[in-house]
């Protein structure tokens, strides 16, 4: 089969080529699936970079996310589930499979069936930013009713963030950096965008609502003043990215504020939090709540293109054809 893959860390450019290799053959509890679309996230690059490098058994095949068919199954997993449309999440985890491929092999609860009504782009997107916005809104119990803020709602996990919490019953606020994306965050449901670099951002945000129950963040150390000025006993700040460098707490106003931090890093999500995500986020595809954002399509011999633009901070959806 043709897959991408790279062999050390290094930059695109330099590790990742295609190659044709063997296909992988479905181990026990293991499907295959013929890749249609795979999804890139910002932490494919930074494996394969170095940044926060995984080790590579052989060579690695990048990219957990992705949309196909279910043309396999290993020993102990229904036969009937071939020929299932899936959308697959976590695949490059602890696996050299990722699924910049014609053909992934994963663990049959990491192939999820895909609404049929969904698109492959949608399916091929799902994956790593869905289960994350997930993680940051339900690890501390449901939205039902609550006030949500989120941070960078033009973001993938962004996105999805707005859209499951809008799903799932929540009144949401997004904060963006400028038109374009107030436009996405707009479309993907959230009842107020605001530009976090207006010096009222707090201001606009309590008129929505004067606490805030959950703040969904990727820059915590960029955001905390305008986070704690939304926050109360009731508020969970939920981080799920690392900024350049690690910001200083400011313990005294967090804990005027009685605000609870919370961390999280999908590779050590349990996995039933995992299992609980993948249903409710289907759940909510079946529903047509979720949306694709708009997408930038590259062929798999432009695998270096693709990481480059992810790692450029493309607004959209960086999808790869195998
Ligand atoms: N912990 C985990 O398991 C996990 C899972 C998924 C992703 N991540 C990490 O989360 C980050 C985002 O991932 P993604 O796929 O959503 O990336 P993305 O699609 O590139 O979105 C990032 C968004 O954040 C916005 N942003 C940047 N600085 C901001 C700030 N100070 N305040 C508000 N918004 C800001 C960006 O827009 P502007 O720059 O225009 O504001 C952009 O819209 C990456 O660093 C990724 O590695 C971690």
């Amino acid at each position: 089969m043709k897959a991408a893959l790279y062999d050390r860390h290094g930059a695109a450019a330099d590790v990742l080529r295609v190659a044709d290799i063997d296909r992988p053959e479905p181990g026990p509890g293991q499907v295959r699936v013929r890749i249609e679309l795979s999804g890139v996230n910002p932490t494919d690059w930074k494996s394969r970079g170095g940044t926060t490098p995984r080790p590579i058994d052989g060579f690695q095949i990048p990219h957990h996310d992705g949309v196909g068919v279910i043309d396999a199954a290993g020993a102990g997993v229904d036969t009937g589930r071939v020929g299932q449309r899936v959308w697959l999440w976590m695949a490059a985890g602890g696996s050299k499979w990722g699924t910049a491929a014609e053909w992934s092999v994963v663990p049959a609860r990491q192939a999820v069936p895909l609404p049929e009504s969904a698109s492959a782009e949608l399916g091929a997107a799902l994956g790593v930013p869905a289960m994350t916005a997930h993680r940051a809104l339900f690890a501390d119990g449901p939205v039902n009713g609550k006030n949500v803020l989120v941070a960078g709602g033009a973001g993938a996990v962004g996105h999805f963030a707005i859209e499951l919490a809008k799903f799932y019953g929540a009144r949401v606020a997004a904060t963006v950096s400028g038109p374009r994306k107030a436009e996405l965050a707009a479309q993907a449901g959230a009842d107020l965008v605001v530009n976090y670099r207006d010096a009222d951002a707090a201001d606009q945000i309590k008129a929505l609502a004067p606490r805030m129950d959950r703040i969904v963040e990727l820059a915590l150390g960029a955001n905390l003043d305008l986070d704690l000025a939304l926050s109360g006993p009731q508020t969970h700040i939920v981080d799920y990215a690392a900024e350049a460098s690690d910001p200083v707490l400011p313990v005294r106003k967090c804990m005027n504020a009685n605000v609870t931090l919370r961390f999280i890093l999908l590779y050590g999500v349990p996995a039933e939090a995992l299992d609980q995500a993948a249903a409710d986020i289907t759940r909510a595809v079946e529903a047509h709540a979720l949306t694709a954002l708009p997408v930038i399509r590259f062929p798999l011999d432009q695998i270096a293109a693709a990481h480059e633009a992810v790692e450029a901070g493309a607004v959209g959806k960086v999808l790869v054809v195998p």
